[in-house]
């Protein structure tokens, strides 16, 4: 982990969004494959098969990350191709991939973060009851093992999940991600489980890793201020906070889902669900807590549209009655406000006593291919300078947080958007894959090398 005695930059991507490779190396099939092919799933209709073919090309990318002169490279496992059934047989060709990715990052002089979980869950395992059923979590922490045992000697970072939120409320209430499914309380049966798996995963690590292995393991989450504007908004805020932040914070500060979240999430009060010794496992189950902040969550919009419904509200984006978004916004229509940023870690470092890293910030924009060689994107990098600078002002304030890693090296399969939204600090033509760095590229790795004279001097 940074030990914080400087801000340590990074970017990162998630194996889905740019792998391709789908059916190299014996890889297994995941939700997002089978759900991406459901016809109306994806704006674009297209899916990850090819992506940006990084499954292939990823000495260009560890290139182009060791170009930026970035500490860190953040990047994400796919469970499917080290256990293609998701539990059991172990694919070994899968885990080979990591290691050359592994290695290839490691003789460029850039650190490797390993994430386990970035939303391509096994589909045999989906088939079983996914994220609802308790045996997924128990399959996450073998699986963590197994790739444990591969990589850990070199890799000292490591994120169980990343947004459980995105896996369990658009997964499994909107249904606007894999597995698509709308069933409201099932997103809060999701949750506890992805908790667990956490939890569980966390555990095994620690245990392999001991203290001389110099294992952290913490999980990536999409916290976010909830700013009220009017009076009626404020109890609505109140239960999106509950389900948005609360969740996942309280039982890792306090081993505790408290009475607030419980009105709102009443499954989590199932002792079906939430058995003896869950919460315990939970408590304390992460050395640090990464933050993924894009935009703020205004509950007044919603209100203003449509009676509240706290677990869609949570996201803009996620309800077609998301209309009225303030100004400035990105591409993907996403509020623009830095001072949300050092809200929120300001927010978080009072509720949990862990290191904070910020694991993802970036913008969709309206890139512009000037010329052969040239993508101009100035609203990214003014997006990028004013969150950087949000990170230090929390800093300053005293704040632990030791990192901030952008989103994301190469323009890549956006999920539901499919590829009509556009977060790289790299352009990809599709047609052939050809990478053009943008001028967010150079602008970051001036600032990299800005930030590290000012410390030598
Ligand atoms: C978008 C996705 C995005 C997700 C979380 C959703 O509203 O449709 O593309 O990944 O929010 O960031
Ligand atoms: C996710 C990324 C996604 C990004 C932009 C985050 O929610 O972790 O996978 O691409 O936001 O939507």
């Amino acid at each position: 982990m940074p030990d914080g005695s400087r801000l340590e930059l990074g970017t990162a991507t998630a194996s889905y969004q740019i792998e391709g490779g789908v059916a190299d190396d014996g890889r297994g099939v995941s939700i997002w494959d089978t759900f991406a092919a459901r016809p109306g799933t994806v704006r674009d209709g297209r899916d990850g098969t090819v992506a940006c073919d990084s499954y292939h090309r990823y000495a260009e990318d560890a290139d182009l990350v060791a170009g930026l002169g970035l500490d860190w490279y953040r990047f994400s496992i796919a469970w499917p191709r080290v256990l293609p059934e998701g539990s059991g047989r172990v694919e070994t060709r899968g885990l080979d991939y990591y290691d050359r990715v592994v290695d290839a990052l490691l003789e460029r002089g850039v650190k490797p973060a390993a994430t386990l979980y970035h939303w391509d869950l096994p589909q045999p395992l989906e088939d079983a009851g996914g994220w609802l059923a308790r045996e997924t979590p128990a399959a996450f922490a073998d699986y963590a093992e197994v790739v444990y045992a591969r990589l850990g000697d070199r890799v000292g970072l490591w994120a169980t999940h990343n947004e459980p939120w995105c896996a369990a409320y658009l997964g499994y209430a909107a249904g606007v991600h894999a597995p698509g499914r709308r069933e409201g309380g099932a997103a809060h049966r999701a949750a506890h489980h992805l908790m667990l798996g956490h939890a569980w995963a966390s555990e095994r690590l620690h245990s392999l890793g001991g203290s001389a292995g110099g294992c952290d393991v913490g999980i990536v989450l999409n916290l976010a201020p909830i700013r009220p504007g009017r009076s009626e908004a404020v109890e609505l805020a109140d239960q999106i906070d509950a389900v948005r932040n609360r969740v996942w914070l309280d039982p890792l500060a306090q081993g505790a889902y408290d009475d607030g979240l419980l009105r709102v999430a009443p499954e989590l009060a199932d002792p079906g669900l939430v058995r003896p010794g869950d919460l315990e496992a939970i408590h304390d189950s992460a050395d640090w807590v990464g933050i993924n902040y894009y935009t703020p969550v205004r509950p007044d919009v919603v209100v203003a549209g449509r009676p509240p419904h706290p677990e869609r509200d949570a996201y803009p984006g996620t309800d077609p009655f998301d209309l009225v978004v303030p100004e400035p916004r990105t591409a993907i229509g996403w509020e623009i406000d830095a001072t949300g940023l050092t809200d929120v870690l300001r927010e978080t470092a009072a509720r949990i006593d862990r290191p904070l890293l910020v694991m993802e910030n970036g913008a969709a924009c309206s890139d512009e291919v000037i010329a052969e060689g040239r993508v101009a994107d100035d609203d990214r990098i003014i997006y990028l300078r004013d969150h950087l600078a949000a990170v230090d002002v929390a800093r300053a304030e005293g704040v632990d947080v030791r990192g901030y890693v952008v989103w994301t090296l190469l323009d890549n399969f956006e999920w539901a958007e499919g590829y009509t939204k556009t977060f790289g600090l790299v352009h990809i033509d599709h047609t052939d894959q050809r990478r053009t760095p943008k001028a967010s590229y150079a602008w970051l790795a001036g600032v990299v090398r800005e930030r590290s004279s000012s410390l030598t001097e």
